[in-house]
């Protein structure tokens, strides 16, 4: 695998690439790899030529600056999972050359009502710094595919439109996502549980078990609040339960029965805090 530091030479890398007839598959990532982000780079080492990852941990994300300087870091492991499962090239920039001009004055994108609700409301301004980052990557790393988890089922809507808005030529693919037997999904935010919050953190996709399980048509609200009451009983923050449209995003009171649906938690559990998702209606 090779490693880049600089825009500069991985552009050429992939310029080349490309001229030679290859097609590229991108994982952009945060570090702190678990086999979520390697089952990433298998199905983009199945469908590309080239697959091509990034590690940079976006400070423009961040509302929470704590959250920031907490946010786990395991380069050199994450390089050698890299390295391990075939990737071609890691992108590794630092936050000059991501951000050449600074972060202060970065485009601001028009992501409309999906920056006010769940991760949007919760976490104001999160979802620019996803799309400055993902964009400035994709000017760079001219992918075909971008492939990201379902786990962060907002951000792949979000990162949908900032394509649109800016007419990148790069198409996404959602892939699923991982969980531990329990039913844990993955995260790198599990690094920073103790084994007490580890166990307790699965009762989030058990909750989102329950809804599955307990949905009907008609009106959402009860089913919600007994899983909000559940959760908040086990000793969670939580920011929400929702059930909404699986392809808007929309907040869906009335279930007809044919939307298909999708429901999404986030929940604190002490200071961490996790978010997960289930498909109601595949
Ligand atoms: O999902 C992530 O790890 C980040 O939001 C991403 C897509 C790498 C952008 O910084």
């Amino acid at each position: 695998m090779i490693v880049f530091k600089k825009a500069a030479g991985i552009a050429r890398f992939i310029a080349k690439k490309k001229e030679s007839g290859s097609t590229i598959g991108f994982v952009p990532t945060m570090g702190a790899l678990h086999p979520g982000h390697i089952s990433l780079i298998n199905i983009s080492k199945k469908k590309d030529d080239i697959t091509v990852s990034s590690l940079f941990v976006n400070p423009t994300q961040f509302n929470d600056k704590r959250d920031f300087e907490k946010y786990p870091s395991t380069i050199a492991t994450d390089i050698d999972m890299l390295e391990k499962a075939g990737c071609d090239a890691l992108f590794l920039p630092d936050v000059n050359e991501m951000y050449p001009d600074g972060t202060k004055n970065e485009r601001q994108y028009d992501l409309g009502y999906l920056e006010t609700i769940l991760e949007g409301k919760f976490r104001p301004g999160h979802f620019q710094g996803v799309c400055q980052a993902v964009h400035r990557l994709l000017t760079i790393i001219y992918a075909n595919r971008l492939y990201l988890g379902q786990k962060d089922y907002q951000q792949c809507l979000v990162l949908q439109k900032m394509i649109s808005i800016t007419h990148l030529k790069t198409e996404i693919v959602i892939c699923p996502t991982l969980r531990e037997k329990d039913g844990l999904a993955l995260s790198s935010r599990n690094m920073r549980l103790n084994e007490a919050e580890r166990k307790e953190a699965v009762k989030i996709s058990e909750t989102l078990s329950f809804i599955k399980k307990e949905l009907k048509t008609g009106y959402l609200e009860d089913l919600k609040e007994r899983a909000r009451q559940y959760l908040t009983a086990e000793g969670f923050k939580v920011d929400y339960v929702e059930i909404a449209n699986a392809a808007t995003l929309e907040p869906i009171e009335n279930n007809d029965g044919k939307t298909p649906l999708v429901a999404l938690i986030a929940a604190f559990v002490n200071d961490v805090r996790l978010i997960d998702n289930m498909l109601l209606k595949e």
